[in-house]
């Protein structure tokens, strides 16, 4: 029709952006996401190199395995452009490697101005931040405590307790994730690990070499 050819070529945003669905979602405390467009999940042969104590590592590999599960994420995404969000959940097992806890791996986003929203459903941890100058802090996150994680702060997850840590998370679309930093400095600045008296605390990791200016 005349009118619609000539909205469309006008470059009318309406008229050219893409629209998703709304996505409708439940989000249980165990870290199901109903609705959820994709998961995945770490397992213990995807750590190597991540925790410090490589013999503890290998002696954990060696008695549950490889395929023994770490981390498991449900999301839901729909555009990737900018402006779109990812909606997910993050299940994050209890253990330890040596003195470490539990953790995921960790990451810079890709694009490092990019924000994100951690919201503890069920279990304890800490959000362990980063930035590549030197500034360190962990947060501590039980069930209602959330950590709004700005734009330039690496970040990764640690499961302090006894039951699976779960998290509802929030972040652009377009973030992405630098997972190198972390590995080419020899580890995060801070190890989060036990303080002998059932808590956490947390100490240097003198194999950190300093981030990489992003
Ligand atoms: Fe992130």
């Amino acid at each position: 029709m005349p009118e619609e050819s000539a909205l469309s070529s006008s470059g009318s945003p309406g008229a050219t952006s893409p629209v998703a669905d709304p996505g409708a979602l439940v989000v249980g405390a165990d870290g199901s996401l109903t609705g959820a467009t994709g998961s995945y999940t770490k397992q213990l042969g995807d750590m190597a190199g991540v925790y410090r104590d490589a013999d503890a590592y290998q002696a954990l590999l060696a008695e549950r395995g490889a395929d023994a599960l770490v981390y498991t994420v449900q999301e839901h995404r729909n555009l990737s452009s900018e402006g779109a969000i990812i909606i997910g959940t993050s299940t994050l097992l209890p253990g330890r490697v040596g003195a470490e806890f539990a953790m995921t791996r960790g990451h810079l986003h890709a694009r490092a101005d990019r924000a994100e929203l951690y919201h503890c459903l069920s279990g304890q941890g800490v959000m362990l931040l980063e930035t590549v100058d030197g500034r360190s802090e962990a947060l501590p996150l039980t069930p209602g405590q959330a950590v709004h994680v700005p734009g330039h702060w690496v970040h990764r997850s640690v499961n302090t307790g006894d039951e699976p840590f779960v998290t509802l998370f929030c972040y652009p679309a377009d973030a992405g994730q630098d997972y190198a930093l972390i590995e080419q400095a020899g580890g995060m600045a801070s190890l989060v690990v036990t303080d002998g008296t059932g808590g956490w605390t947390t100490r240097p990791n003198p194999d950190h070499t300093g981030y990489r200016r992003t």
